[in-house]
């Protein structure tokens, strides 16, 4: 489809500003608000539905193939910050536990009655404990949301399984460039590194965590 000369004017400055945002340090405690405060208006209006769409999908696609590489199928999943619980619908797994502190997300993903799935409304920085163990953990674009985010991944590391896996994805901006640092510091192998990018311009990080190095399940994978 053509584009128009306006439309390739204003993408150009989109991209401009987002390729900038690594380098720029604003300052952490508002820029984390105002994300909040956006993402809730968001879900009011209906403008996170373009998580549905393809220009996001290799996203979701990207975490399921990790988890089919490193974990069996009959995995426990722990979703942090699960918005309407799009990866639960992806994902094979014999439990799943989404969290997110956005009451009209969550009953959107209960209203789906998806088996063996339970959605809590709960801020994971505060008032969520996860029960029992999980075989992948995934913060999928939401651990910049988090007050104290290296904290809360490292509370949540305490429920992983030995076999295990974090999947950490973050869109690039100063503000993730610090968290990454303070995630290597934890000192878990990286077991893979990906970079992710749509046709706006957005691009993301994903990273694979886990407590030891572990392999391809590739029997599984087939
Ligand atoms: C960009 S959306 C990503 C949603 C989902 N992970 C996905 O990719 O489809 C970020 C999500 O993090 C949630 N969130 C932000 N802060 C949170 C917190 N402290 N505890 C739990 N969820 C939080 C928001 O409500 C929102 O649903």
């Amino acid at each position: 489809m053509a584009v128009s000369a306006f439309e390739n004017v204003k993408r150009f400055f989109i991209r401009l500003g987002i390729g900038l945002m690594p380098y720029f340090p604003l300052p952490w405690e508002p820029y984390r608000k105002a994300l909040v405060r956006d993402s809730e208006k968001r879900y009011a209006s209906g403008r996170w539905d373009y998580m549905n769409d393809i220009a996001e999908a290799h996203r979701y696609s990207i975490i399921v193939g990790c988890c089919e590489y490193f974990t069996p199928p009959e995995r426990r999943v722990l979703d942090v910050g699960c918005g309407d619980g799009i990866l639960q619908q992806r994902l094979r797994y014999s439990g799943y536990v989404g969290v997110d502190m956005n009451a009209a997300a969550i009953s959107r993903a209960q209203a789906r009655g998806a088996s063996g799935a339970t959605f809590v409304v709960a801020d994971a920085a505060q008032g969520f404990q996860a029960v029992g163990q999980f075989d992948v953990i995934v913060f999928n674009e939401s651990l910049y949301y988090i007050r104290d985010p290296a904290a809360v991944f490292a509370r949540c590391r305490q429920s992983l399984s030995p076999q295990g896996i974090m999947v950490v994805c973050m869109f690039r901006t100063y503000l993730a460039r610090q968290l990454w640092k303070k995630l290597r510091a934890f000192g878990m192998e990286e077991l893979t590194t990906v970079s992710i990018s749509n046709e706006l311009g957005f691009s993301s990080m994903l990273r694979v965590y886990a407590n030891s190095r572990l392999t391809a399940r590739a029997a599984d994978t087939r």
